[in-house]
């Protein structure tokens, strides 16, 4: 499988995303924009947060001065965020974007996702997500932990089909269903906690493989995501992980390895999210609050 750090896969709106990115979740301001500006300078071309991560603004500093060091474009870089559950609905969709465009320091955004499908409310959201996209302020919208009730109904009010689908996915979460019917759907699955919450990185199999091809159990995770065909997004706060992370491409997983690592999957996602209500804070202004029911 030829793959690189410019490998890309076509959305189904025909923008062209990074196969590869990263993550900026549990990252304060500063972290943020260090970790981002370090993914810049290792050949990264995509930049996953979200306004619930409260670090838009340090990813929006580390974004302009990555760019800046290292001669880039702002087309260069893939930026995606993400709707706060307590912006749910229309107008607050509307308001809270401009909000967000501000702190990321950039006139558009390359994705927009709908964070978590709130009750009653996700439809409203993509209705607005809709309507920035035609305005051209954003170049694709998609969703995340969508499952596939809730994927349905979204598609069925909608006029835009959602390019990505982002969902916890490593190797002891694969969300099958899920992955058959993006697939179906032309809608592009993407992973977060990609390396799988510490489980999946001390995995005795996973580290007998990585052994074999001389690489890290995190490098062989990440090689193992692209290779099923996922776009992945794992985070780190250290050079070394990220420069680790995205070298990945002077080996390609077996058949034989690739189905031992699809054999590990025990289908438990960390975090179950039934009928999902937004609780959040009444001045729907959490930015830093990292909050969901059960
Ligand atoms: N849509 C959603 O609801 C949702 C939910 C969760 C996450 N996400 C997105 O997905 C991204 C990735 O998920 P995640 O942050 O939950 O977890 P992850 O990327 O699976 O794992 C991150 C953890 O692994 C460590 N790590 C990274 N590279 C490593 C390496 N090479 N060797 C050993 N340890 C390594 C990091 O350590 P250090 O940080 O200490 O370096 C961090 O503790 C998030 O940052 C966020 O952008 C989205």
């Amino acid at each position: 499988m030829d793959l690189n750090l410019e490998s890309t896969v076509r959305l189904n709106n025909g923008v062209d995303m990074p196969r590869l990115g990263m993550g900026v979740w549990r990252s304060d301001n500063a972290t943020a924009s260090q970790s981002v500006r370090w993914a810049l300078k290792h050949g990264y071309k995509a930049i996953d947060t979200a306004k619930q991560y409260g670090n838009e603004a340090g990813v929006g500093d580390g974004l302009a001065q990555g760019l800046a060091e290292n001669d880039l474009n702002r087309s260069d870089v893939f930026l995606t965020t993400k709707i706060f559950n307590g912006d749910a609905g229309y107008e607050s969709t509307i308001t809270a974007f401009e909000d967000q465009l501000a702190r990321l320091k950039t006139r558009y955004i390359d994705l927009v996702l709908i964070h978590w499908p709130v009750t009653g409310k996700y439809n409203e959201t993509w209705r607005a997500l809709e309507d920035l996209y035609m305005a051209g302020k954003i170049r694709a919208i998609g969703v995340s932990n969508f499952d596939i009730q809730r994927l349905r109904d979204l598609m069925k009010h909608a006029s835009i089909k959602p390019v990505i689908n982002q969902m916890e996915f490593n190797p002891l979460e694969q969300e099958t269903d899920i992955k058959d019917y993006c697939d179906r759907h032309n809608i592009q699955l993407e992973a977060w906690s990609p390396l799988g919450h510490g489980d999946a990185l001390n995995n005795e199999q996973i580290k007998q493989i990585a052994d074999k091809y001389n690489k890290s159990t995190a490098q062989v995770i990440i090689r193992w995501e692209l290779q099923r065909g996922i776009n992945t997004i794992p985070k780190s706060t250290h050079e070394e992980f990220i420069k680790e992370n995205a070298d990945v491409y002077d080996f390609a997983l077996s058949d034989e390895d690739m189905e031992l690592i699809n054999s590990l999957n025990l289908d438990k996602r960390s975090i179950w999210y039934g009928d999902f209500q937004w609780s959040g804070n009444p001045d729907g202004v959490a930015d830093s609050v990292d909050q969901w029911d059960k």
